[in-house]
């Protein structure tokens, strides 16, 4: 890919990759935006299963809740049209820590991240951007895995993007949902979700959000849709029905070759050599 084509949909900003559908003036004014105490915010890196997360929240019966568009998505309006939400606001990010509005910080709202085995968060991106012409063009697998390494991809690093989060996972406010996890048990993250939010649901109400969340349910209803990328949490895509692929664990053993693997893995014992979720994504 030339670097040409990579700027013409992508800018920098502190160093970090952004789609031109997040403008400079709302990323450099992150910390204007007022939190509200009961907002909850859903973060995650690209592509480790946000529209998952999003989908259990917005089945919980009774939540009166809106889901918003993230919120680096858009220009300086930003910050009024979500002041326009009159109930509880859920606000999805793929923002690292550092780059969290303060507010949100300060009020210690409720921040549920979710995080996937970044071996195939690579291959889901790497389809995304394949598939996505809002995104640069990608020559292949190999071209994009050494972007993804260097962390010259959408919102850079995954490393740097969850070491900034690990280092808030014991606070309060904060809850970590592994992809994988909720993969294998999804009602038992479905319930540490509730729980988390503070809302009652029956055994019977849980079943039925997983039912409703599943890949199969999903990728049906969206190939239903026509959706608007402004207004959903699509935030680099104008065609929802790209988000849902496979919905698999592991399915990047079809993608890394050994020596590609070798390299991953010794740049992620690197790089994560003093965190404690690294044991979640050993192979
Ligand atoms: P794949 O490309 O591996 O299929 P995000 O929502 O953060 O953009 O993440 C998209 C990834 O989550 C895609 O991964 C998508 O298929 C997967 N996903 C979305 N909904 C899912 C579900 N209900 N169950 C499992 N995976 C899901």
């Amino acid at each position: 890919m030339s670097s040409q084509n990579q700027s013409s949909v992508l800018h920098k900003f502190k160093d970090i990759l952004f789609s031109t559908m997040s403008s400079e003036e709302l990323l450099s004014s992150m910390d204007s935006f007022n939190a509200r105490e009961d907002d909850v915010f859903l973060v995650s890196y690209p592509k480790s299963g946000t529209h998952w997360i999003a989908k259990v929240i917005e089945n919980i019966p009774n939540a009166e809740i809106t889901l918003t568009s993230p919120i680096e998505l858009g220009d300086i309006s930003k910050f009024e049209e979500l002041k326009m939400c009159c109930k509880r606001r859920v606000i999805p990010t793929h923002l690292s820590y550092n780059m969290l509005p303060v507010d949100i910080k300060q009020k210690q709202c409720k921040v549920n991240y979710i995080v996937r085995n970044p071996k195939d968060t690579a291959v889901s991106l790497f389809h995304y951007y394949r598939e996505n012409p809002n995104l640069p063009g990608i020559e292949s697998w190999a071209a994009f895995l050494e972007l993804f390494l260097r962390g010259d991809v959408v919102y850079g690093s995954w490393f740097d993007h969850i070491l900034t989060w690990e280092d808030h996972k014991n606070d309060e406010n904060i809850l970590f949902i592994f992809y994988e996890e909720m993969k294998k048990d999804p009602s038992k993250s479905i319930k540490k979700i509730t729980t988390f939010l503070g809302i009652n649901v029956s055994e019977r109400e849980i079943n039925q959000i997983a039912c409703k969340s599943s890949f199969r349910e999903m990728k049906n209803d969206a190939a239903k849709e026509n959706c608007d990328a402004n207004k959903t949490i699509c935030a680099l895509t104008s065609n929802r029905s790209l988000v849902f692929r496979k919905g698999a664990v592991g399915d990047w053993i079809n993608y890394f070759t050994s020596k590609q693997k070798i390299v991953f893995d010794e740049l992620f014992a690197e790089r994560m050599k003093h965190s404690e979720l690294a044991r979640h994504f050993e192979d």
